[in-house]
């Protein structure tokens, strides 16, 4: 199948419940989007025109929009299912996010539209990420800054599949036991799982970003590499919330996932971003001018 087809399929269905996967509160968007993004550049960004890339369910636009970081945020994404999830979250967090659905390899914008453009978690379901970069370059004006973040490192991704594969192992281990068989309808719920998986078309070294990034014209280059023990217990959560859906309706099990994460995100930014070696860490982040 199409790689882009794939993502849009698989990122449609995913639209209804990736909140709830990756553990997006919309409520607290402005100061989570304004943290986050200090991290990667050591201090809250600043733009007029802002453009999340891939922008999902509006994680980095509406968080933008909703800190105050930008005068105006816009976003677009590949999948039509993510366009309208950014709009709801948009609207239920009381800002404007001008859309549209796009390809990042083929962004509807015109050249120096932006002076901030942020990409989380978008290039590596990309199939040219080398065209995807051109074009944020494209349409960030001089002097302009691109923020690309998460991205999967491959050590990252080895270990996120060992300590993913180990839960899938312990809940199938419990449902044998338990004479649990499985249903036509999780048979096809495996199959999306699998589909998810393929959708994901890349992992970076940070050098690899670094090349492609002097050949996409970047002159400013900085990359890293962050997060350790939070990914793996976003993995988890990715996967409890896929296999038993009714967890992330579950008032106290979503209160217990997300003290979970933000305990592992506190320990990556006080302990393991700095002992941690870079090789083992799981993403990539890049400040690109
Ligand atoms: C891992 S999600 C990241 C979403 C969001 N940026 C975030 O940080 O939560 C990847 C997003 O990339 C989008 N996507 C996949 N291929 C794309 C493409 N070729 N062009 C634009 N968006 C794409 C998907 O629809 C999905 O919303």
């Amino acid at each position: 199948m199409d790689p882009k087809e794939l993502n849009a399929l698989v990122h449609d269905r995913e639209a209804a419940f990736y909140d709830d996967r990756f553990l997006i509160d919309y409520a607290h968007i402005g100061p989570d989007v304004a943290r986050d993004l200090r991290n990667v550049i050591g201090r809250e960004p600043r733009a007029r025109r802002a453009l999340d890339v891939a922008c999902g369910t509006g994680y980095a636009a509406v968080g933008l929009a909703a800190a105050g970081l930008a005068d105006e945020s816009h976003a677009s994404d590949l999948s039509a299912a993510m366009v309208e999830r950014t709009r709801a979250n948009a609207a239920r967090a009381g800002v404007d996010v001008p859309l549209t659905q796009a390809d990042a390899e083929t962004l509807p914008y015109a050249d120096d539209s932006f002076d901030l453009v942020v990409a989380r978690g978008a290039l590596h379901h990309v199939p040219d990420p080398l065209r995807a970069l051109q074009e944020i370059r494209r349409v960030l004006e001089p002097g302009g800054t691109a923020i690309v973040l998460a991205e999967p490192t491959p050590g990252g991704e080895r270990q996120t599949g060992a300590v993913v594969g180990l839960a899938v192992k312990v809940v199938e281990t419990i449902k044998r036991a338990r004479g649990v068989t499985e249903t036509e309808e999780e048979l096809v719920r495996r199959h999306w799982e699998l589909a998810s998986i393929a959708a994901n078309l890349h992992t970076f070294e940070p050098e690899q970003i670094a090349s492609l990034a002097e050949k996409a014209g970047f002159e400013d280059i900085e990359v890293g590499t962050a997060w350790w023990s939070w990914i793996l217990v976003l993995g988890i959560n990715y996967y409890l919330v896929g296999e038993f859906e009714q967890l992330a309706a579950n008032r106290i099990a979503r209160a217990a996932g997300r003290a979970a994460v933000n305990t592992a995100a506190t320990f990556d930014r006080v302990i393991a971003d700095r002992l941690v070696p870079p090789q083992w860490r799981h993403t990539i982040q890049a400040v690109l001018r």
